[in-house]
């Protein structure tokens, strides 16, 4: 076997132990003679996995009765339409936060559907910030708040939560389940899993039973978040699969503890960003205080040098350093998986490439 060291943005890695888990399984599930693909959703094998994923959410996030956890299809995208075909009625306003690329793209979803106000942007601004908490204008009455908690391409991570006197709503792709959160202040949370839960194209979903019940009954069922609710995600045949890898991911996150997973992340990014800050060649891309825990950005003194260190990176075994299209330079995306083996590996390589082309 040989794995390389991933930076991916997401797809990203998984912890091995749970990749190894779904391999020893993957023909024969536990003696059932199938595999997770073939059997029935509505089976008693099936049934086991999909409530303890939503049990392992629950306990991870610390979440009460008052809320559910939904496994929706179609990724974080359609919650960006989702959201608001759920909630944001005619004559009503919804207040957004713009700090980068996800935040402009939940903002042009909701404008689809009604009145959105910009309660603060900076998606613009260089180096890439998140806005400070006194920026922020929230607007009385409405009828939710929307925030992304980490901004992927942009290496942006906002460090503390705003109180909005209205339901919060936050999009934790980036950065769900990776550091302290009191996920309590929340109406609604999602994230598309592809980062720290498990694979593509699900999401999921964790919402207050009661924000829900207020939602547009007049949709489809399929995109009305009670149906999710009241039919535990099982109203359809579910994505079984990335489901049952959400559920070894959150138990292998329970065993590692939160509490270790929180301080290894911190450490991981902070290895990086000394090796980065201690000499002038590497220049970091997000302003220091908001700075990603999971990813992190930054550039070389010419563009030459960034391809030709993804490149010799590449060679060495760290692959997916190249940052994201549409802003370049050098992105290390290091999620709750991602091994501090292979961090101490990059900030070895970045030395090593300084030394060669300071
Ligand atoms: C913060 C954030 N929101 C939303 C998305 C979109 O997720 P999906 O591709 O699952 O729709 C991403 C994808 O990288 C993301 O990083």
């Amino acid at each position: 076997m040989s794995r390389i060291h991933n930076f991916s943005a997401g797809p990203a890695v998984l912890p091995l132990e749970a990749l190894q888990e779904a391999q020893a399984d993957l023909v024969d599930y536990k003696g059932s003679g199938m595999s997770i693909m073939e059997m029935s959703h509505r089976g008693k094998e099936y049934d086991a996995i999909h409530n303890e994923a939503i049990a392992n959410v629950k306990e991870l996030m610390g979440l009460s009765d008052d809320y559910a956890v939904l496994f929706i299809q179609g990724g974080a995208s359609l919650q960006f339409a989702m959201l608001p075909m759920n909630f944001l009625g005619q004559g009503q306003t919804a207040d957004y936060i713009n700090a980068g690329s996800w935040g402009t793209a939940a903002i042009k979803q909701a404008r689809m559907i009604g009145n959105v106000n910009i309660a603060a942007e900076c998606h613009k601004d260089i180096p890439t910030r998140m806005p400070e908490l006194k920026e922020m204008k929230w607007t009385p009455g409405a009828v939710y708040s929307h925030i992304t908690t980490n901004e992927t391409i942009a290496g942006t991570q906002l460090k503390e939560m705003p109180v909005t006197g209205s339901p919060l709503i936050a999009d934790m792709s980036s950065d769900i389940l990776s550091c302290p959160v009191d996920y309590s202040k929340f109406a609604m949370v999602y994230a598309g899993a592809q980062k720290n839960l498990g694979p593509s194209g699900l999401a999921l979903v964790v919402i207050r039973k009661d924000f829900a019940a207020k939602g547009n009954i007049a949709l489809p069922t399929m995109l009305k978040y009670q149906t999710f609710i009241d039919e535990n995600s099982l109203y359809n045949t579910p994505p079984c699969f990335g489901i049952y890898m959400l559920c070894l991911t959150t138990r292998w996150m329970k065993k590692m503890t939160l509490q270790k997973l929180f301080k290894q992340n911190r450490d991981k990014a902070q290895l990086i960003y000394d090796a980065i800050d201690s000499t002038g060649f590497y220049r970091g891309t997000a302003k220091k205080e908001f700075r990603s825990d999971m990813n992190i950005t930054f550039r070389l003194p010419t563009e030459e040098l960034e391809e030709i260190f993804i490149k010799q990176a590449s060679e060495v075994g760290m692959k997916q350093l190249k940052g994201h299209r549409m802003v370049g330079g050098i992105r290390a995306s290091v999620y709750n998986a991602f091994p501090v083996a292979g961090v101490e590996a990059l900030v070895s390589f970045m030395k090593d490439f300084e030394k060669r082309n300071g």
